[in-house]
């Protein structure tokens, strides 16, 4: 059933899905992409045999639309989405979606649903979620050649806690394999999270911290959020590895980082290294920056700064990003378009 936008409590969003009045969606096929266009319809008719079903062909985007103060909305790096989308799509043997018609594809589902974005006052965003999957019948394994890209959007409000720490552990499976597809935002990759961070919330976490699939030495990320950690010297280190989304607010909080004088560094980092960090948290458009208050591992707890508040360097960073997406301080050129 279509949400009436009366009937939403902004304050109280969650991270759920609402079914708003329009979404976007085009096709490819005889070789190429055909013109996308709203549309009403929140369901998508597929073949029992489309290759999504079976050989989890289908890639995706997370990406946010910020009420401004004055009643505008801004988008953020959203080029950065389609270009990962792209480089998703390849690595799963897709053609890309054009980068152009991604950006215009967001923007045009924003404006059509420019209601349900939330009023600045509120802290709640509207997240936009484009995603492209095979839907060509198959029964052996082989690519798909049809495929269809659609985008839907759903108000959503703190995916963790909000700038307050929450407690972690670290997972005993892999969500990547090293050679595999853990830099491509792709539903296996989740798929293969869920038993381990369902198991962290029974035993009482917010989520898992994965190690890298080689050896379990390294820290790789979250199910959904990479990771940093800032040391007890004030540098910011984040993970480098082969298996990690290269996420789009890890790039944007290496550039503030430089800004802020935090000498930052993307280096692998052994796990052992987790008591060296003064700070850590987890950082992606969903989490936006959410604080560590600890990791526990093999019985052993880390606290970070404080297991209530966050620590002043995640502060920080947290309101620099916030305020650059809202629009409340100037950004970098090129980070933000406003409609
Ligand atoms: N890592 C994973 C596994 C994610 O799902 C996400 C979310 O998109 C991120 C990291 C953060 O990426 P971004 O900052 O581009 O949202
Ligand atoms: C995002 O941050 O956009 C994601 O896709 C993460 C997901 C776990 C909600």
């Amino acid at each position: 059933m279509k949400e009436k936008v009366e009937n939403l409590d902004w304050n109280n969003l969650g991270f759920n899905y609402h079914d708003l009045p329009y979404s976007f969606t085009a096709k490819f096929f005889d070789g190429q992409w055909h013109a996308g266009e709203l549309t009403e319809k929140s369901t998508i008719e597929l073949s029992e045999a489309a290759e999504v079903f079976h050989y989890g062909q289908e890639v995706f985007e997370g990406l946010k639309a910020y009420r401004r103060k004055d009643g505008k909305i801004n988008l953020f790096r959203p080029e950065l989405n389609a270009q990962r989308l792209a480089d998703s799509a390849a690595r799963l043997g897709m053609e890309p979606y054009p980068i152009d018609a991604f950006v215009e594809s967001v923007k045009t589902i924003v404006k059509a649903n420019e209601q349900f974005v939330p009023p600045y006052e509120s802290g709640a965003t509207l997240y936009i979620r484009p995603f492209m999957i095979g839907t060509t019948r198959v029964v052996g394994v082989s690519p798909a050649t049809e495929y269809t890209y659609h985008v839907y959007a759903t108000p959503v409000g703190a995916y963790v806690n909000g700038l307050i720490p929450a407690p972690y552990t670290v997972s005993e499976y892999d969500r990547a394999a090293h050679a595999g597809t853990g830099r491509a935002k792709t539903s296996g990759n989740y798929a293969s999270s869920l038993i381990a961070s369902a198991q962290a919330h029974q035993d009482g976490y917010a989520d898992c911290l994965f190690l890298d699939p080689r050896e379990h030495k390294y820290i790789d990320e979250f199910g959904g959020a990479n990771f940093f950690g800032i040391t007890k010297e004030g540098q910011f280190v984040t993970p480098k590895s082969a298996s990690i989304l290269p996420s789009i607010t890890k790039r944007s909080l290496l550039e503030l980082a430089e800004r802020q004088g935090l000498n930052p560094v993307e280096r692998p980092i052994e796990f052992s290294e987790i008591d060296q960090f003064a700070e850590a948290g987890a950082m992606g458009t969903a989490a936006v920056i959410s604080p560590v208050g600890s990791i526990t591992a093999n019985g052993h707890k880390h606290v970070f700064y404080d297991e209530k508040e966050a620590g002043p360097i995640t502060t920080k960073l947290y309101n620099e990003l916030i305020d650059i997406q809202y629009g409340d301080r100037p950004a970098p050129a090129g980070w933000i378009q406003t409609l």
